[in-house]
């Protein structure tokens, strides 16, 4: 039974699509996380920030932080417990009401560099009523790192924090309390498994990223449920080691064999999601020139202009605009696989594709 005819449908498509006109768009709203030893508020982030928001005017961007002082927020990325930071930030973040959208969820794009990176995955996975359209990361260490960053001569939280792990990175003292060692991975060498210590006490980077026997298949749908996944790695990278992390490979570190991705069983066997989300072309793999964070304002404004922005030409933009229209005209129209029903075959009657 057809209630409406064709022409009635592209008179409501004509009135649903001038709607954007009269009121422009605005960007989803964009969450920035800094790196290791950076602080939320310093003033390289902040030109982030600019850049984001002259290529996308409107966007509202939110600065993760653990603390409003910058100084302490700094400290925390070397120390702390990165389960309880996380959960942290998701509190904050349900406290913004920038972030809320008309239906009391939050729907964002969001940034990560360096740590950040996977940090920001792992809010992605964990916080309950967030929505993320896209993620980019820049110099990330997704699969953890096999050695700890040099510290600078004078950076003494740095050198704490090194000091602190040094051949003790698998205790419960390290693993609660310094950041990096929660990132930190080592391999078995005779089985290029992932180490015993590893798995039994990392307290961040096994966890996230399912790697023990059971798997949180929560952590897997909202990696599939992502529109794009965008992993950067700077091409002279030493800080990060391997830097190949921050495409999610695996590196033999004897002979520096290189395991992309797609031929690890994380990915095959789908543990994350990330295959789910390839095969509808959502995993996108980027490399950045220079050397770690030696960023191109060029570069960030482009990743900006593809990735971000408003999400008005999403997929089901228009049908749920048509269902919403209908729900005040028809009730029993409200079933929205009625409408994407329909809007296929107006795909097909009349080669609309580029709004379906
Ligand atoms: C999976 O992760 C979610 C989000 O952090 C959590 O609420 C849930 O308890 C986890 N499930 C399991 C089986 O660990
Ligand atoms: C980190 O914090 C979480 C949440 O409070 C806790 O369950 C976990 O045991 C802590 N990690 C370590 C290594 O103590
Ligand atoms: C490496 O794996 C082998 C085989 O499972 C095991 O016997 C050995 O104890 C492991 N070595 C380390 C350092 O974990
Ligand atoms: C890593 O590379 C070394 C040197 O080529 C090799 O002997 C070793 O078997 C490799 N490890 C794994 C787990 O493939
Ligand atoms: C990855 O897998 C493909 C297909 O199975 C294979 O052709 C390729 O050589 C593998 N690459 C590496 C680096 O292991």
């Amino acid at each position: 039974m057809r209630l409406f005819t064709l022409p009635s449908l592209l008179a409501l498509i004509a009135f649903t699509s001038a709607l954007p006109a009269s009121a422009p768009p605005k960007p989803l709203p964009l969450l920035v996380w800094h790196g290791l030893g950076d602080k939320y508020d310093a003033e390289g982030l902040r030109t982030t920030g600019t850049i984001a928001k002259k290529v996308h005017p409107g966007t509202y961007v939110y600065y993760i932080r653990l603390d409003e002082d910058g100084s302490s927020d700094r400290t925390a990325t070397f120390f702390g417990n990165v389960t309880e930071q996380i959960e942290q930030v998701c509190e904050d973040l349900k406290q913004d009401s920038q972030l809320m959208g008309g239906d009391g969820g939050m729907r964002v794009d969001a940034l990560g560099f360096s740590q950040g990176g996977q940090f920001l995955r792992g809010l992605v996975q964990r916080c309950d009523g967030l929505s993320v359209r896209s993620l980019v990361t820049f110099g990330s260490q997704h699969n953890g790192i096999a050695q700890f960053q040099i510290c600078g001569d004078y950076d003494f939280v740095c050198k704490g924090a090194t000091a602190l792990i040094k051949g003790n990175a698998w205790t419960d003292t390290v693993q609660s309390r310094v950041v990096p060692a929660q990132y930190y991975r080592t391999l078995n060498d005779s089985t290029g498994l992932p180490s015993d210590g590893y798995l039994e006490h990392s307290n961040f980077i096994a966890d996230v990223n399912n790697e023990r026997t059971v798997k949180n298949e929560t952590y897997a749908a909202k990696i599939a449920a992502l529109e794009k996944f965008v992993m950067y790695v700077f091409e002279d990278d030493t800080t990060v080691i391997p830097k190949e992390s921050g495409w999610f490979a695996e590196v033999n570190a004897t002979s520096g064999d290189v395991t992309p991705l797609q031929n690890r069983t994380i990915y095959t066997e789908d543990w994350l999601g990330l295959k789910k989300l390839d095969e509808k072309d959502g995993l996108v793999f980027k490399t950045a020139p220079d050397a770690h964070m030696e960023l191109k304002q060029a570069v960030l404004a482009d990743a900006f202009r593809e990735y971000f922005g408003p999400e008005t030409r999403e997929k089901h933009g228009l049908v749920q605009q048509l269902g919403s229209y209908a729900s005040g005209v028809v009730p029993s129209l409200q079933d929205p696989s009625w409408w994407a029903g329909w809007a296929h075959e107006l795909q097909e009657a009349m080669g609309v594709k580029e709004y379906l």
